[in-house]
Protein backbone atom coordinates (compact mmCIF):
# COMPACT_ATOMS: atom_id res chain seq x y z
CA UNK A 1 0.00 0.00 0.00
CA UNK A 2 1.46 3.21 -0.94
CA UNK A 3 0.76 6.51 1.37
CA UNK A 4 -0.66 9.70 -0.44
CA UNK A 5 2.14 12.66 -1.02
CA UNK A 6 1.96 14.73 1.82
CA UNK A 7 0.81 18.41 0.87
CA UNK A 8 4.17 19.76 0.43
CA UNK A 9 3.71 22.53 -1.77
CA UNK A 10 4.10 25.71 0.23
CA UNK A 11 0.83 28.50 0.15
CA UNK A 12 3.37 31.25 -0.04
CA UNK A 13 6.36 31.31 -2.05
CA UNK A 14 9.26 33.49 -2.97
CA UNK A 15 11.57 32.14 -5.90
CA UNK A 16 14.70 34.09 -6.00
CA UNK A 17 13.12 37.79 -5.87
CA UNK A 18 14.95 40.86 -6.29
CA UNK A 19 14.68 44.27 -6.56
CA UNK A 20 16.50 47.18 -7.73
CA UNK A 21 14.91 50.76 -7.66
CA UNK A 22 16.21 53.17 -10.21
CA UNK A 23 13.71 56.00 -9.48
CA UNK A 24 13.13 57.25 -13.13
CA UNK A 25 16.62 56.19 -14.50
CA UNK A 26 18.49 58.87 -12.70
CA UNK A 27 21.47 56.51 -12.10
CA UNK A 28 21.42 55.64 -9.08
CA UNK A 29 19.89 52.11 -8.61
CA UNK A 30 19.10 50.83 -5.39
CA UNK A 31 19.61 47.15 -5.32
CA UNK A 32 16.90 46.20 -2.23
CA UNK A 33 16.52 42.80 -2.38
CA UNK A 34 18.68 39.85 -3.88
CA UNK A 35 17.82 36.55 -4.69
CA UNK A 36 15.05 36.52 -1.62
CA UNK A 37 13.72 32.95 -1.78
CA UNK A 38 11.43 31.54 0.93
CA UNK A 39 8.10 29.02 1.67
CA UNK A 40 5.58 29.86 3.74
CA UNK A 41 3.25 26.95 4.78
CA UNK A 42 -0.40 27.02 4.67
CA UNK A 43 -1.36 27.88 8.37
CA UNK A 44 2.19 28.56 9.67
CA UNK A 45 3.14 31.72 11.30
CA UNK A 46 6.50 32.83 9.94
CA UNK A 47 8.20 36.13 11.16
CA UNK A 48 11.01 38.07 9.13
CA UNK A 49 13.34 40.14 11.17
CA UNK A 50 16.74 41.92 9.90
CA UNK A 51 18.57 45.39 9.91
CA UNK A 52 16.42 48.67 9.17
CA UNK A 53 16.30 49.28 5.26
CA UNK A 54 17.16 45.67 4.18
CA UNK A 55 14.24 45.38 2.68
CA UNK A 56 11.49 44.08 4.53
CA UNK A 57 8.72 46.43 3.51
CA UNK A 58 9.55 45.97 0.01
CA UNK A 59 9.35 42.08 0.26
CA UNK A 60 6.01 42.38 2.08
CA UNK A 61 4.58 44.66 -0.88
CA UNK A 62 5.62 42.27 -3.52
CA UNK A 63 4.48 39.61 -1.97
CA UNK A 64 0.87 41.24 -1.85
CA UNK A 65 1.13 42.06 -5.05
CA UNK A 66 2.16 46.34 -4.86
CA UNK A 67 5.05 46.04 -6.55
CA UNK A 68 6.41 43.66 -9.43
CA UNK A 69 10.09 42.40 -8.43
CA UNK A 70 12.82 43.30 -11.07
CA UNK A 71 14.43 39.67 -10.62
CA UNK A 72 12.59 36.19 -9.64
CA UNK A 73 8.54 36.01 -8.77
CA UNK A 74 5.96 35.79 -5.74
CA UNK A 75 3.80 33.00 -6.32
CA UNK A 76 0.29 32.14 -4.14
CA UNK A 77 -0.41 28.67 -4.16
CA UNK A 78 1.77 28.41 -7.65
CA UNK A 79 0.43 30.77 -9.21
CA UNK A 80 1.93 34.04 -9.76
CA UNK A 81 0.75 36.88 -7.73
CA UNK A 82 0.83 39.85 -10.05
CA UNK A 83 -1.23 42.26 -8.58
CA UNK A 84 -3.12 42.73 -4.99
CA UNK A 85 -5.93 40.37 -4.20
CA UNK A 86 -8.60 39.24 -1.51
CA UNK A 87 -6.80 35.91 -0.71
CA UNK A 88 -3.73 38.30 0.89
CA UNK A 89 -4.04 41.12 2.58
CA UNK A 90 -1.31 43.55 4.04
CA UNK A 91 -1.51 45.17 7.40
CA UNK A 92 1.09 48.30 8.08
CA UNK A 93 2.96 49.93 10.64
CA UNK A 94 0.13 52.48 10.88
CA UNK A 95 -3.29 52.03 11.30
CA UNK A 96 -4.32 54.07 8.44
CA UNK A 97 -7.50 54.13 9.69
CA UNK A 98 -10.05 57.01 8.01
CA UNK A 99 -11.06 59.49 10.40
CA UNK A 100 -14.54 60.15 9.41
CA UNK A 101 -15.73 56.77 9.32
CA UNK A 102 -16.22 54.48 12.73
CA UNK A 103 -14.54 51.92 13.78
CA UNK A 104 -17.21 49.62 12.66
CA UNK A 105 -17.66 51.43 8.90
CA UNK A 106 -13.34 51.79 8.67
CA UNK A 107 -14.26 47.32 9.12
CA UNK A 108 -16.69 47.26 6.45
CA UNK A 109 -14.97 49.27 4.10
CA UNK A 110 -13.13 46.09 2.45
CA UNK A 111 -16.54 44.15 2.66
CA UNK A 112 -18.16 46.74 0.95
CA UNK A 113 -15.63 47.13 -1.60
CA UNK A 114 -15.70 42.99 -2.36
CA UNK A 115 -19.09 43.44 -2.98
CA UNK A 116 -20.16 41.01 0.62
CA UNK A 117 -24.21 41.62 0.74
CA UNK A 118 -25.37 44.14 3.69
CA UNK A 119 -26.51 41.76 6.38
CA UNK A 120 -23.40 39.53 6.31
CA UNK A 121 -21.23 42.32 5.59
CA UNK A 122 -22.51 44.06 9.43
CA UNK A 123 -22.28 40.35 10.44
CA UNK A 124 -18.81 39.51 9.84
CA UNK A 125 -17.76 43.50 10.77
CA UNK A 126 -19.30 42.17 14.44
CA UNK A 127 -17.48 38.80 14.31
CA UNK A 128 -13.79 40.73 13.68
CA UNK A 129 -14.25 43.70 16.17
CA UNK A 130 -15.17 40.85 18.70
CA UNK A 131 -11.89 38.71 17.78
CA UNK A 132 -9.76 42.07 18.33
CA UNK A 133 -11.60 42.62 21.78
CA UNK A 134 -13.24 45.68 20.81
CA UNK A 135 -17.16 45.31 21.26
CA UNK A 136 -18.44 48.30 22.33
CA UNK A 137 -16.41 50.75 20.46
CA UNK A 138 -18.11 50.12 17.16
CA UNK A 139 -19.27 53.23 17.01
CA UNK A 140 -16.08 55.16 18.08
CA UNK A 141 -13.98 57.20 15.84
CA UNK A 142 -10.49 56.93 14.94
CA UNK A 143 -9.79 60.24 17.10
CA UNK A 144 -11.23 58.85 20.21
CA UNK A 145 -9.01 55.62 20.12
CA UNK A 146 -5.49 54.99 21.85
CA UNK A 147 -2.44 53.68 19.54
CA UNK A 148 -3.51 50.30 20.40
CA UNK A 149 -6.96 50.17 19.72
CA UNK A 150 -6.31 51.99 16.38
CA UNK A 151 -4.38 49.32 15.58
CA UNK A 152 -6.67 46.58 16.51
CA UNK A 153 -9.00 47.86 14.58
CA UNK A 154 -6.30 47.68 11.24
CA UNK A 155 -6.31 44.27 12.29
CA UNK A 156 -10.03 43.69 12.26
CA UNK A 157 -10.34 45.69 8.25
CA UNK A 158 -6.88 43.18 7.16
CA UNK A 159 -9.33 39.75 8.53
CA UNK A 160 -12.68 41.42 7.59
CA UNK A 161 -12.66 40.17 3.97
CA UNK A 162 -10.90 36.17 4.90
CA UNK A 163 -7.73 36.14 3.50
CA UNK A 164 -5.92 33.24 3.70
CA UNK A 165 -2.55 35.02 3.81
CA UNK A 166 -2.42 37.88 6.25
CA UNK A 167 1.09 39.69 5.80
CA UNK A 168 1.89 42.65 9.09
CA UNK A 169 4.81 44.99 8.22
CA UNK A 170 5.72 46.07 12.21
CA UNK A 171 2.31 46.04 13.07
CA UNK A 172 3.10 47.08 16.58
CA UNK A 173 5.85 49.15 16.32
CA UNK A 174 4.18 52.49 17.47
CA UNK A 175 2.90 50.81 20.15
CA UNK A 176 4.38 50.87 23.62
CA UNK A 177 5.48 48.01 25.21
CA UNK A 178 2.30 46.74 27.49
CA UNK A 179 0.39 47.07 24.84
CA UNK A 180 2.31 45.07 22.52
CA UNK A 181 2.98 42.19 24.66
CA UNK A 182 -0.49 42.13 25.10
CA UNK A 183 -1.32 42.40 21.42
CA UNK A 184 0.92 40.45 20.19
CA UNK A 185 -0.62 37.27 22.07
CA UNK A 186 -3.90 38.62 20.60
CA UNK A 187 -2.78 37.96 17.43
CA UNK A 188 -1.67 34.48 18.35
CA UNK A 189 -5.67 33.86 19.55
CA UNK A 190 -6.62 35.31 16.27
CA UNK A 191 -4.41 33.14 14.49
CA UNK A 192 -5.73 30.02 16.35
CA UNK A 193 -9.26 31.23 15.70
CA UNK A 194 -8.93 31.81 11.82
CA UNK A 195 -6.06 29.20 11.02
CA UNK A 196 -4.67 31.43 8.50
CA UNK A 197 -0.88 31.75 7.32
CA UNK A 198 0.99 34.46 8.82
CA UNK A 199 4.03 36.50 7.72
CA UNK A 200 4.95 39.07 9.77
CA UNK A 201 7.93 41.40 10.28
CA UNK A 202 9.33 42.90 13.56
CA UNK A 203 12.12 44.40 14.63
CA UNK A 204 11.89 42.58 18.03
CA UNK A 205 13.54 39.92 18.48
CA UNK A 206 11.60 38.01 21.36
CA UNK A 207 8.15 38.63 19.90
CA UNK A 208 9.54 37.18 16.89
CA UNK A 209 10.55 34.30 18.98
CA UNK A 210 7.10 34.51 21.20
CA UNK A 211 5.14 33.96 17.96
CA UNK A 212 6.71 31.97 14.93
CA UNK A 213 6.80 28.71 13.89
CA UNK A 214 10.35 29.90 12.27
CA UNK A 215 11.98 33.23 12.08
CA UNK A 216 13.77 34.08 8.96
CA UNK A 217 16.89 36.18 9.29
CA UNK A 218 17.59 38.73 6.50
CA UNK A 219 20.85 40.23 5.84
CA UNK A 220 21.34 44.49 5.31
CA UNK A 221 20.56 45.68 2.01
CA UNK A 222 20.46 44.11 -0.57
CA UNK A 223 18.62 41.89 1.42
CA UNK A 224 18.95 37.97 1.41
CA UNK A 225 17.66 35.44 3.98
CA UNK A 226 20.72 34.35 5.56
CA UNK A 227 19.40 32.18 8.37
CA UNK A 228 16.40 30.01 9.43
CA UNK A 229 15.49 29.51 12.99
CA UNK A 230 12.43 26.78 13.53
CA UNK A 231 11.02 27.70 16.93
CA UNK A 232 10.18 24.29 18.40
CA UNK A 233 8.06 25.93 21.72
CA UNK A 234 4.61 24.31 22.40
CA UNK A 235 2.09 26.30 21.24
CA UNK A 236 -0.66 27.56 23.27
CA UNK A 237 1.93 30.14 23.99
CA UNK A 238 1.57 32.54 27.45
CA UNK A 239 3.78 35.65 28.35
CA UNK A 240 5.60 33.40 31.02
CA UNK A 241 7.27 32.38 28.21
CA UNK A 242 8.88 35.24 27.08
CA UNK A 243 11.19 35.85 30.04
CA UNK A 244 11.59 32.09 29.92
CA UNK A 245 15.31 30.39 29.61
CA UNK A 246 13.98 28.74 26.29
CA UNK A 247 12.73 31.66 24.61
CA UNK A 248 15.99 33.01 25.28
CA UNK A 249 18.26 31.00 23.95
CA UNK A 250 16.55 30.92 21.08
CA UNK A 251 16.28 34.68 20.96
CA UNK A 252 19.75 34.42 20.75
CA UNK A 253 20.41 32.23 17.79
CA UNK A 254 18.43 35.20 16.27
CA UNK A 255 20.62 37.48 17.87
CA UNK A 256 23.98 35.70 16.66
CA UNK A 257 22.54 35.27 13.48
CA UNK A 258 22.11 38.64 12.86
CA UNK A 259 24.89 40.26 14.21
CA UNK A 260 27.23 37.77 12.33
CA UNK A 261 25.82 40.00 9.65
CA UNK A 262 27.84 42.91 10.49
N1 LIG B 1 9.90 53.15 -3.88
C1 LIG B 1 11.22 53.15 -3.65
N2 LIG B 1 12.07 53.84 -4.45
C2 LIG B 1 13.40 53.83 -4.23
N3 LIG B 1 13.99 53.17 -3.21
C3 LIG B 1 13.21 52.49 -2.37
C4 LIG B 1 11.78 52.44 -2.54
N4 LIG B 1 11.27 51.67 -1.53
C5 LIG B 1 12.31 51.26 -0.78
N5 LIG B 1 13.47 51.74 -1.29
C6 LIG B 1 14.81 51.48 -0.76
O1 LIG B 1 14.96 50.08 -0.61
C7 LIG B 1 15.66 49.76 0.57
C8 LIG B 1 14.84 48.83 1.43
O2 LIG B 1 13.72 49.54 1.95
P1 LIG B 1 12.60 48.85 2.86
O3 LIG B 1 12.04 47.71 2.11
O4 LIG B 1 11.66 49.91 3.28
O5 LIG B 1 13.47 48.31 4.09
P2 LIG B 1 13.00 47.85 5.57
O6 LIG B 1 11.52 47.69 5.56
O7 LIG B 1 13.74 46.57 5.82
O8 LIG B 1 13.46 48.91 6.52
C9 LIG B 1 16.00 51.09 1.23
O9 LIG B 1 17.32 51.43 0.86
C10 LIG B 1 15.01 52.03 0.63
O10 LIG B 1 15.50 53.33 0.59
MG1 LIG C 1 10.02 48.54 6.72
Amino acid sequence: MTMPPPSSSPLLRAERLGMTFDANGSGFPVRALAEVSLDVARGAFVVLVGPSGCGKSTLLRLLAGLESPTEGRALLDGAPIAAPQRRISLIFQQANLMPWRCVRANVLLPLELAGVPAAERQARAAEMIALVGLTGFEEAYPAELSGGMAQRVAIARGLAARPEVLLMDEPFAALDALTRERLSLDILQVWAATRQTILMVTHNISEAVLLADEVLVMSPRPGRIVRRVPIPLPRPRTLDLLYSPALGELAGQVRAAIEQEF
